[in-house]
């Protein structure tokens, strides 16, 4: 392919490289197909010879630390089925390493400000690739100035607030400067949805140093952005919150999803991967008085219930597990993966996969085709988060595709800060920096199948536990025993149910 074919081919995804950045790409031999499909993925979409070395430095990082993954693989004999996925390989490739833990750093106010700039700046690159916010300038620069009609800014909100005439007021900052906006109660741009500690682009005029805001730029995700799909006929299935220990777990639903898994159906053939996005045991001493409730009352019984439960499993499907809040593992967020000795069998087992929560990963990604990306977060956060935005809170946590649909339009999964327990470092690994192909979610143990712009599929998935009274105080109401799953081919959507 001459180099004008390689123009075009950028341009028809509305990727815009310069000359120079074109032969350096050509010179380091870097699958063009893989480069774009990361670029669309990254929202990267100008490129000249600096951001594409740059670029290519964090491909090359990534491939580093999936080597590192790779290179991990205990194995345990386990009984074999004959299912038609189980002639397909497979690959899960995990781009959320956690953090070296092993040389505790001390946690100041410092850790909380560089988490912050992390956030501004990650997201701040996403809504510069905004054409509407390619002119954006600094707090500071515009404050230079007394009035300005055509003005763009990309901040932090500090706090949003409403005048006595009905007017929003917004504090907003960046990293050179503070300023008050306002948002005229007769513009309807969007500002009910804004909260504290989001990042967003805004465009207005600046009269006597004050903002006045005509419109407001989510980072969202670029129209540019496009599906993937995988060449094989293999399903992904998506459950959470098994609960195992509960005097409410559910034992039927358990005994029907493995007859299922384990079955001939077309669909249950296809199966290639399971993700389970946390709450996989009820826990122990998570609310006050919960030994009552527990009909497994010993943290290690638990999960050894568990991992018979996963034992049961066919081995030729991949099975990922990250953590969630009622887990035995820190839970401050990022929250690291189980430790082995919780499961002294199943992470012997080559295909079965301890994330961290969130997690991004990659399912079946082989050199000619990036796989399926899946962003697995338990969900901690959506419950303080529902109540604090009220045009959230009328429709209701159990019908949270509201919620899921913000998460994306801000590009971050706690954005209101307080929402989930954080640990405050350099890096903010709730910001939604790669654009997933699945959003996975759970805790709520309700059931929502949904979809951003028809693009990104929006999950949150089921319980295999009944309602219990800490629910009820916590406004949950179970919708146990579905099952979400989708072809990963095809990306059509389906679900069972086991109660
Ligand atoms: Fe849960």
């Amino acid at each position: 392919m001459d180099k004008s074919e390689l123009i075009e081919k950028f341009m028809s995804n509305n990727i815009l490289i310069d000359n120079d950045g074109l032969s350096f790409l050509c010179s380091t031999n870097y699958n063009i197909n893989n480069f774009i499909s990361a670029c669309i993925a990254a929202d990267n979409l100008f490129l000249d010879k600096n951001s594409v070395e740059d670029f290519l430095k964090t491909l090359d990082e990534k491939d580093k630390k999936q080597e590192q993954k790779t290179t991990i693989q205990p194995s345990i004999s386990k009984p074999s089925t004959h299912n038609r996925s189980k002639d397909y390989d497979s690959s899960v490739i995990v781009h959320s390493i956690p953090e070296d833990n092993t040389i505790p750093k001390p946690k100041n106010v410092n850790s909380f400000s560089g988490y912050f700039a992390d956030r501004y700046e990650k997201i701040k690159n996403i809504l510069f690739n905004r054409p509407s916010l390619k002119g954006s300038r600094s707090l500071n620069s515009i404050t230079q100035t007394t009035n300005d009609r055509n003005v763009s800014v990309i901040v932090m909100i500090n706090s949003v607030g409403t005048s006595k005439n009905g007017h929003t007021i917004l504090e907003i900052e960046d990293m050179t400067a503070k300023l008050t906006a306002i948002i005229m109660k007769d513009k309807l741009i969007g500002q009910n949805m804004l909260i504290a500690d989001e990042v967003v682009g805004l465009i207005g005029s600046l009269s006597n140093g004050t903002l006045f805001v005509n419109d407001i730029i989510f980072p969202g995700i670029p129209k540019t952005f496009r599906k993937n799909h995988i060449t094989d006929p293999l399903r992904a299935v998506f459950i959470s919150d098994l609960h195992i220990g509960s005097n409410e777990y559910l034992p039927k639903v358990e005994e029907r999803f493995l007859k299922w898994v384990n079955g001939t159906s077309k669909d249950a053939s296809e199966i290639k991967y399971i993700c389970i996005a946390g709450d996989v045991v009820d826990g122990v001493g998570i609310y006050p008085d919960q030994k009552d409730d527990l009909k497994i009352k010993n943290i290690f019984d638990q999960y050894n219930t568990f991992e018979t439960f996963i034992e049961k499993i066919p081995d030729h499907i991949q099975i990922v597990i990250c953590p969630g809040n009622h887990d035995a593992v820190r839970q401050a967020e990022p929250q690291p993966p189980f430790d082995s000795h919780y499961f002294p069998t199943i992470s012997k087992f080559r295909n079965v996969h301890l994330v961290q929560n969130p997690c991004s990963l990659s399912l079946h990604s082989f050199d000619n085709n990036p796989g399926i990306n899946v962003l697995m977060y338990h969900g901690y956060s959506f419950t303080s988060l529902n109540n604090a935005v009220p045009d959230l809170r009328k429709h209701g946590i159990s019908n949270p595709k509201f919620l899921l649909k913000e998460l994306i339009r801000k590009r971050h999964l706690a954005p209101l800060f307080g929402s989930t327990i954080i640990t405050p470092k350099s890096s903010d690994d709730l910001v939604i920096n790669s654009i997933p192909d699945i959003l996975h979610t759970g805790d709520l143990h309700g059931f929502c199948i949904d979809s951003y712009e028809n693009k990104i599929d929006l999950f949150s998935t089921s319980t295999f536990q009944g309602q219990t009274s800490f629910m009820d105080r916590v406004g949950h109401t179970a919708n146990p025993g579905k099952v979400i799953h989708e072809n990963l081919m095809t990306r059509q959507i389906g679900y069972e149910t086991f109660y």
